[in-house]
């Protein structure tokens, strides 16, 4: 080839590149930092990806980051919570769009299959949603600011323990962070002297609880103990309701998911009275969670920001902080960047665990109760700096 042709050639392929329709080729200095957030915004687990969505954009219009002058961008993508429709937006968000990051993961599955392309991509995948405790080991390049299905499911066994409850039922939903819910709250139990008499299961996908409360009740235990991905508790209570249980003696406890925020005031009565542990209440007490309420219900039309607009408020907060470390490079320098960060979160105190790169947080034990007209998780006791006890190493 010819000197001056090969200029030529090369100013075509810089001209493209700056016009940001660059095919193979790597970004330019001044192109945006792309960061590719897949949720589910349709489907049964669409309040998840709504939530998540609202607290990155929030997070994004209070920052406006630039890195080393070059713009952050947030490019989403709807998986309708289907895993396999994770993986392939994952593979073409790292491929076409040559993102720095991999965000979202509204459930499990979808978490567990896009791992193996951070992997080999070597692209960190932040997980803002989903919280199988084994997630995290599924590749080395996941980082969480979620929380853990075992994390929360053991404070809430010592608060039964402590409150004379002995004999148990669990319900869970059956997959990974149900299964996790299941044992570690159940084995927690056996071990402060308590009996779990029986273990009931739902399916993730269209649940019916009537035929499980019925067993619930002719088991007639003294609490049922329930886990349901964000989005059932609702539907839950309702039944729960419909079927006396409320009524019948049997006191209910749970992860928080079941009193989740985005539904909680819409639950009635029902609700008044439910114990859970979790990581993070709206009515959580400290000036950061208040400012962090008021701007996300100011942004959404009211909208009472829950668990996973947090999970993704701090997950974009460890990106943008990451690549200011990393000055704007992505892979294991975006990582490192991202590992130990220590912040003040709306939920309290975290800490990204530079070994396990899992959220080590406080863990509270809430009451649901009427403030101010409205129903809200209030926090009465509370478990510092709590690591995922899942972890195998
Ligand atoms: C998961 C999903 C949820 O909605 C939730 O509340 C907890 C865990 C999950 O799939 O990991």
């Amino acid at each position: 080839m010819h000197y001056r042709s090969l200029s030529h050639h090369l100013c075509a392929v810089t001209l493209t590149l700056g016009l940001g329709l660059g095919g193979h080729a790597v970004a330019a200095d001044t192109d945006p930092l792309k960061i590719g957030l897949i949720l589910p915004m349709t489907g049964q687990q669409s309040s998840t990806g709504r939530q998540i969505d609202a607290a990155v954009k929030l997070y994004m219009a209070q920052n406006h980051p630039t890195i080393n002058g070059r713009k952050v961008e947030v490019i989403v993508k709807d998986d309708a919570g289907t895993p396999d429709t994770t993986r392939r937006l994952a593979q073409e968000l790292v491929v076409n769009d040559k993102v720095v990051a991999l965000a979202g993961f509204g459930i499990t599955p979808s978490a567990m299959a896009t791992a193996p392309i951070a992997t080999q991509s070597k692209t960190p995948m932040v997980v803002m949603a989903a919280a199988t405790s084994a997630i995290t080991e599924a590749s080395p390049f996941v980082i969480r600011t979620s929380f853990t299905l075992p994390q929360v499911s053991v404070s809430i066994a010592e608060w039964a323990a402590k409150n004379n409850i002995k004999k148990v039922v669990t319900l869970v939903s059956d997959y990974g962070p149900g299964i996790d819910a299941e044992k570690y709250f159940a084995n927690r139990m056996v071990l402060n002297g308590g009996q779990v008499i029986d273990k009931l299961r739902t399916p993730l996908r269209a649940p019916d609880f009537a035929p499980v409360l019925q067993k619930v009740r002719d088991a007639a235990p003294e609490a049922l103990f329930v886990f349901l991905p964000s989005g059932q508790g609702a539907l839950f209570m309702k039944q729960f309701a419909e079927r006396g249980l409320d009524k019948a003696g049997i006191r209910l406890i749970a992860t928080g998911d079941v009193t989740d925020d985005d539904q909680l005031n819409d639950m009635g009565d029902v609700a008044l009275g439910v114990v859970t542990s979790h990581h993070y209440s709206a009515n959580h007490k400290s000036a950061a969670n208040q400012k962090f309420v008021e701007a996300f219900k100011k942004a959404n039309n009211g909208m009472r920001p829950n668990f996973m607009s947090v999970g993704g408020y701090d997950g974009i907060r460890v990106i943008v902080e990451g690549l200011k470390a990393s000055k704007g490079q992505g892979g294991e320098a975006l990582l490192a960047g991202m590992k130990g960060q220590l912040f003040e979160s709306p939920r309290g105190p975290v800490l990204i665990d530079g070994q396990t790169r899992d959220i080590v947080q406080d863990v509270y034990i809430r009451k649901v109760e009427r403030v101010g007209g409205e129903l809200h998780n209030v926090e009465f006791d509370v478990q510092k700096a709590v690591k995922d006890p899942g972890k195998t190493k």
